[in-house]
């Protein structure tokens, strides 16, 4: 038993943990590979935030219009408002953000109208989560359950109306699963980017946590909004390995082969050759969804696998100096800042929708006789929530901010509610009623391939209404071949995954055929 769960260890649940634990609430964190396994330590660019209020403005401004209006003004400017208190908060807990002689070193990335990105060189996410590790180790009240995977929720009572959470089942290293009862369940779990063959994400980011809550009755939106990173490094044979935004930020520009000619014979500024002048007056500093979109359309064109991130105009020794985390990947293909071109191409990077919350990650239901109300228990905070900032294409580094705000605020809902040791003693245990009948079956990684074929060739950057509806029939083939193993079988970390998988690939392809305008992340050529 634990007064507070919470699942995973990112920055989101990692801040929310200590905060609750430091209230005197026991607190368990699970967390399916080691604490840093999580895509806040992959995070390459920064945390966005207006450190002045001169800024404010223009943070929400840049926001609003990166979601194409669809975000959710009292949110954008919650969190804005928000940004600076939690940066202090993070200092105070002993990350280290770059500095000038002006103060923080700020950089650029696309759709920001000014420099407001804090960085820790090329690694700020790996710096926050140093910093947070140390800090949730030496927290009382405070249990690190590494290798523990969350397979599902426990509610009060499976019949009633409106639901309520009592505790958690999980899956220990050794097989068995748990049963622990809580008066809170946080899921700060990550995103799905592996459901896509490209991803920039680390392995554990298989949805879980969206599925988990789904299956819970959690109410979940605006799943059709997937953002593709548009510069994954494309090496054949190599996962995808991001090249942040800050690099075109810091003046990196986008070519194909032809504009890379053009520049050699023509000379000057590369900016002007740049493909992405035809698509944005911004160039190769668009949003994402843009610079994605236009990426997949000249390697369409073209039939080449990537288009080029161009340096060679910018002071080699400095900007490796800069990014020395993608010098050094770099390095070990021979290849170098300031001079190679690199071969990049659009990879599944954040999922914008997830579990509807409410200003605090309080998450919400949709019982069938009523409108939408709390979920009394149950919150999400960082990617597997969606709060409303992102709208319909989340702002570059405006997820590491969003996540702690929601944390800060998510300790405090807590805190306010929870009272230590109250929680419910007897709750029921895994599979009480034990297999329906033991099933052999095909190793399950053939079917993992099959979901990430389709969810890439049907549901990806580009989308047909035809394809997606030949995604939702092969999924559904595919869920009920893994249900078949689901309940015929011992859950396994594998099994549990491709259930996830399957059940959050289910509801993309269900936003993007009901969503019928293109508009930020989603496009359907059928809809132009
Ligand atoms: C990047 O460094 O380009 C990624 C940052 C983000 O996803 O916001």
């Amino acid at each position: 038993m634990a007064d507070v769960v919470v699942v995973g260890s990112g920055i989101a649940g990692l801040f929310v943990a200590t905060r609750c634990a430091r209230a005197g609430l026991s607190t368990l964190v699970v967390t399916k590979k080691n604490l840093s396994d999580s895509s806040t330590n992959w995070a390459q660019g920064g945390i966005a935030a207006a450190m002045s209020n001169t800024d404010y403005d223009a943070h929400i401004a840049d926001t609003i219009e990166a979601g194409c209006g669809l975000s959710d003004p009292r949110i954008v400017e919650m969190v804005i408002r928000e940004a600076s208190d939690r940066i202090e908060d993070l200092i105070a807990s002993g990350v280290q953000f770059d500095t000038n002689e002006d103060g923080f070193d700020l950089a650029m990335e696309g759709g920001h109208s000014s420099r407001r990105i804090l960085h820790s060189k090329d690694a700020t996410g790996a710096e926050i989560e140093r910093a947070l590790i140390v800090e949730a180790r030496a927290s009382p009240n405070l249990e690190l359950l590494e290798d523990h995977m969350a397979v599902d929720l426990i509610l009060a009572d499976k019949n009633a109306e409106i639901k309520r959470i009592s505790g958690i089942w999980v899956l220990t290293p050794t097989g068995e699963v748990r049963t622990i009862s809580a008066q809170a369940i946080i899921i700060a779990a990550g995103g799905a980017g592996h459901i896509y063959r490209q991803t920039t994400n680390p392995s554990v980011a298989t949805g879980d946590g969206i599925a988990m809550a789904h299956r819970a009755g959690a109410k979940v939106r605006d799943l059709e909004f997937v953002q593709f990173h548009p510069t994954a490094l494309a090496l054949y044979g190599e996962r995808p390995f991001l090249i942040s935004e800050a690099l075109r930020g810091h003046g990196a520009i986008l070519m194909t082969s032809e504009n890379m000619v053009e520049l050699k014979n023509g000379g000057g500024e590369p900016a002007q050759y740049s493909f992405m002048l035809h698509h944005d007056p911004r160039g190769s500093l668009a949003t994402r969804d843009i610079v994605a979109r236009a990426a997949d359309q000249v390697m369409k064109k073209t039939g080449e696998n990537c288009v080029w991130l161009v340096t060679s105009h910018l002071d080699s020794q400095e900007i490796q100096e800069r990014f020395p985390t993608i010098q050094s990947r770099l390095k070990t293909h021979g290849l170098t800042l300031g001079i190679d071109a690199l071969p990049v191409a659009p990879a599944a990077h954040y999922m914008v929708g997830g579990i509807s919350v409410d200003e605090n990650g309080l998450a919400k239901q949709c019982p069938a006789c009523s409108n939408e109300v709390q979920y009394p228990g149950l919150y999400s905070i960082g990617e597997v929530a969606c709060t409303g900032l992102h709208g319909a294409n989340r702002l570059a580094s405006n997820s590491l901010l969003e996540a702690v705000v929601f944390s800060h605020r998510c300790a405090e809902h807590v805190i306010a509610n929870v009272t230590a040791g109250e929680g419910e003693m007897s709750l029921p245990e895994w599979r009480a009623d034990g297999l329906s009948s033991l099933v052999e079956h095909a190793p399950l990684k053939s079917d993992r391939i099959a979901l990430q074929s389709t969810m890439t060739d049907d549901v990806g950057l580009v989308k047909r209404n035809a394809r997606l509806q030949r995604a939702q029939r092969r999924l559904d083939f595919l869920r009920e071949e893994v249900d078949r193993i689901w309940r015929g079988s011992l859950p396994t970390r594998e099994v549990i995954e491709l259930r996830n998988m399957i059940h959050v690939s289910r509801l993309v392809t269900s936003a993007a055929i009901n969503r019928k305008e293109n508009i930020g992340l989603h496009h359907n050529l059928d809809c132009d």
